[in-house]
């Protein structure tokens, strides 16, 4: 039985958890600080940063606790290295240090994305998995395509090259006034909403696997704001409710942009997993609790489609122990001198093990 201590604080979730051999959940606990940035209607990083540093200590106490696992028995140290805010990933970084030095633990920094393909290795199957896989990573940060050939082997397919489709929701939640955070906001407002009102963009839909999203949010501000004189360009801030044009519908404005969102990340998934020939096709990251996302998903696959359960699809540190053990269990280690790695890609372990001299 191997037992790893994940820690995990890249951006606005204080979280640590306690998992068994890669795949048994003995705790998982996640301080949000959701309340704390949503005046700001989005994360603030220094405020993110303190929030870590008193939450700490308490997370990873209780992570132990609930476990019932003391920190001697604990095998190795997991640690989010990146990607993710520096001033968010100091303090996850320098606290799994301290302990991996203190109790002596090997330390294993996991790469966020990894942490939430990760994810689905703690969701309940009843047959093992069998690579290819094709996972669509959508977060506040990223949009990938990643074909997962073995454990810890990715190739990158595809990725966005403006705003992450989390992001996107997120911003348009803001212009019409839903709140942070936009995607959960988001999904509420367009239950009741006509997802055929508008037709906004489909960025890019056959031309290979990267995304677009930054004008399908710059076709909804168009749909939304009062006509003006023609010299001001539109900005990107929020609107209030009473200075949206009039009639316009903000459910049916959220679910038309729900619907182009899902419409793009379904049909470039389905894409890739066909040409790669995936076994099965896995959604992960916060943007995967979408249930439009992942209705839609299931629908226009022709292959098994697999998604968390809404408590591993945001941060959570047992994604991260569990990419951290099968790290470990292949020898991968790192020193006390790592450094946290703010811009960070999914790099296969082989690669990450080259080019780390590891
Ligand atoms: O993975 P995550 O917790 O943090 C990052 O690694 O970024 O993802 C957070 C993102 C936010 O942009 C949030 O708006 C989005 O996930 N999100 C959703 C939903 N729940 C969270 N987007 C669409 N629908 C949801 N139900
Ligand atoms: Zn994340």
């Amino acid at each position: 039985m191997t037992l790893i201590l994940g820690i995990e604080t890249s951006c606005d979730e204080t979280a640590a958890a306690v998992v068994e051999n890669g795949e048994t959940i003995l705790s998982n606990v996640v301080a949000s600080q959701i309340a704390l940035h949503a005046p700001y209607g989005g994360v603030f990083p220094e405020v993110a940063s303190r929030a870590h540093i008193e939450a700490i200590g308490p997370v990873v106490a209780e992570a132990l606790e609930k476990a019932r696992v003391p920190l001697d028995d604990i095998d190795a140290i997991a640690v989010t290295r990146g990607p993710g805010l520096a001033g968010s990933l100091l303090v996850g970084m320098n606290y799994a240090k301290g302990l991996a030095l203190g109790a002596d633990k090997p330390l294993v920094g996991v790469n966020h994305l990894e942490g939430h393909v990760y994810s689905l290795w703690l969701t309940e199957r009843d047959e093992p998995v069998r690579f290819p896989v094709v996972c669509l990573i959508v977060s506040g940060g990223h949009s990938e395509i990643v074909a997962i050939t073995d454990h810890g082997e990715y190739t990158l397919l595809g990725s966005t090259i403006d705003d992450a489709a989390g992001e996107a929701f997120d911003k348009v939640a803001r212009l019409l006034g839903l709140g942070y955070p936009g995607g959960p906001a988001i999904e509420r407002a367009a239950r009741d909403g006509d997802p055929q009102a508008y037709t906004f963009p489909r960025a890019m839909l056959d031309e290979g696997y990267n995304f677009s999203f930054s004008g399908l949010k710059t076709a909804v501000l168009r749909a939304v704001q009062p006509p003006h004189d023609g010299k001001r360009e539109p900005k990107g801030e929020g609107l209030t409710p009473d200075q949206l044009a009039p009639g316009v519908n903000v459910a049916d404005v959220a679910a038309s942009f729900q619907a182009a969102v899902v419409d793009v990340l379904v049909h470039k998934t389905v894409r890739a997993a066909t040409e790669y020939g995936a076994t099965e096709i896995w959604i992960a990251g916060g943007v995967s609790a979408n249930q439009a996302l992942r209705r839609a998903m299931t629908e226009r696959s022709p292959i098994p489609v697999r998604t968390p359960p809404l408590s591993l699809c945001v941060d959570n540190a047992a994604m991260i122990a569990s990419a951290g053990y099968f790290r470990y269990i292949q020898g991968y280690r790192d020193d006390l001198d790592l450094d946290i790695r703010p811009m960070w890609p999914l790099l296969s372990i082989k690669d990450a093990m080259r080019r780390e001299g590891a």
